[in-house]
């Protein structure tokens, strides 16, 4: 098989997730370029596999990195605000693409990739693992089969229990990320309209800054405030109720516990959110998000109503529940995997391996990355206005 040469920009933990399944599912590909300012994560993350680093030239500019480095694929990984740009360069190119949510933080961005991407829409795989992973494609199947009749109301909610990182690392810069509709709300958007079959037409959105909030000093690190030992955001807390106090760091190890104070005067994002959404149809589809939830209270799914029948999923135990309204029926589909992301994340590099190899399909193309980051937007617009938004997004 022809090798393949790829390169990549911006090399942290979400990408080094992403090239250890690159690893195991296509030995063929070589990660030959690299443009990322901190290049720590991929060294480490080669070394780990046993590669050299000295094989992958460090460029200091994509486009140099696109004229010299002959590539066959790339992948953008980098924070959320380079994304735009960087994708626009490797559309320009013709390259296959594997691009990172969200595909824009703001309307500019967005129609400047739209316009770059025209034809080019199959050529790239946006990272939306939820809508591969089995749960969600048992819930569409059925649906697409009827067991529930038409498709009729739709609710579905996020708590992620991991939510700290939104407060705490440069996730809590709002200029980078643009709030939490951009950062999480993308993914439920995007599968929720995926399993509907629908284009969304209307939004309404509200949002909240009730817990992560507060007076402490701007740029604090936990390893130097006052309240190190009260703290419960703090690591001597964190680590003491994980009953790992070998953890806890020595006060002032930035390096040890590099995380910024949560309730400082620039901690930013909303720390909860609804939407309501009204689809072609004529249904309305709610979303909830929270990110104050903790432990076994973190959740993610939905339920989606129709006169014959009911269904649901939760991420939390990867099960489908399917109860008939015509009978007492209920069956269970257990999907339970080990996999990241519930599975989701083999299939998208399955489908940009075989992209790349010329011989695949997208299973989550721009337009689908477009057309979700436009509902996010709007979901801000909305929140700032107070208005219901109506949503003219053309495929
Ligand atoms: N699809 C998913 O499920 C999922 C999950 C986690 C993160 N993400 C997305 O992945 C992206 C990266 O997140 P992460 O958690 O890996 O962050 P990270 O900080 O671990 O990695 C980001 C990397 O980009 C590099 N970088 C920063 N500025 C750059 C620039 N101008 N050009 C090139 N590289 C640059 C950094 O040095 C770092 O190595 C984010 O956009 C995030 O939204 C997606």
């Amino acid at each position: 098989m022809e090798r393949k040469r790829i390169g990549i920009i911006g090399f942290g933990a979400r990408m080094s997730g992403l090239w250890s399944l690159v690893i195991k599912q296509a030995p063929d590909f070589d990660f030959v370029a690299l443009v990322d300012p901190y290049p720590e994560s991929a060294k480490g993350c080669l070394e780990h596999f046993g590669y050299n680093f000295d094989d992958v030239v460090l460029y200091s500019d994509v486009d140099e990195m696109l004229d010299k480095a002959d590539l066959d694929g790339v992948f953008i990984a980098s924070n959320c605000d380079t994304h735009t740009q960087y994708a626009v360069k490797v559309l320009n190119k013709g390259l296959p693409l594997y691009l990172e949510k969200p595909v824009a933080t703001n309307y500019d961005d967005l129609y400047k990739l739209q316009e770059a991407g025209k034809g080019k829409e199959d050529k790239v795989v946006i990272s939306f693992p939820l809508r591969v992973t089995p749960v969600a494609r048992v819930m569409k199947e059925k649906i697409a089969q009827g067991a529930i009749g038409e498709p009729n109301f739709l609710e579905a909610w996020c708590y992620p229990n991991y939510g700290d990182v939104y407060y705490r690392q440069w996730y809590r810069n709002e200029n980078i990320i643009q709030g939490l509709w951009l950062q999480k709300a993308t993914h439920d958007f995007d599968y929720i309209t995926n399993i509907l079959g629908q284009e969304p037409v209307m939004l309404a959105a509200m949002n909240q800054k009730q817990v992560f909030k507060g007076d402490m000093p701007e740029g604090l690190y936990c390893v130097d405030c006052d309240k190190f030992e009260t703290c419960p955001q703090g690591p001597y807390h964190m680590y003491l109720y994980r009953h790992e106090i070998d953890k806890i760091p020595a006060r002032g190890d930035r390096k040890a516990f590099p995380y910024q104070c949560q309730f400082a005067k620039d901690t930013g994002n909303e720390d909860a959110g609804s939407a309501i959404i009204r689809y072609s149809s004529g249904m309305i589809a709610s979303y909830d998000q929270c990110f104050f939830a903790r432990n076994a209270a973190g959740c993610r799914g939905c339920k989606v109503v129709g006169y014959d029948g009911t269904i649901e999923f939760d991420w939390r135990d990867e099960k489908v529940k399917y109860y008939s309204h015509r009978s007492p029926l209920v069956e269970t589909i257990d999907t339970t995997s080990t996999a990241s992301h519930g599975g989701g994340d083999d299939i998208l590099i399955d489908s940009f391996v075989h992209l790349v190899r010329g011989n695949g399909k997208s299973v989550a193309n721009l337009t689908d990355g477009i057309r979700s980051v436009y509902m996010c937007l709007k979901a801000k617009d909305s929140c700032r206005e107070n208005k219901f938004m109506e949503l003219n997004f053309i495929p």
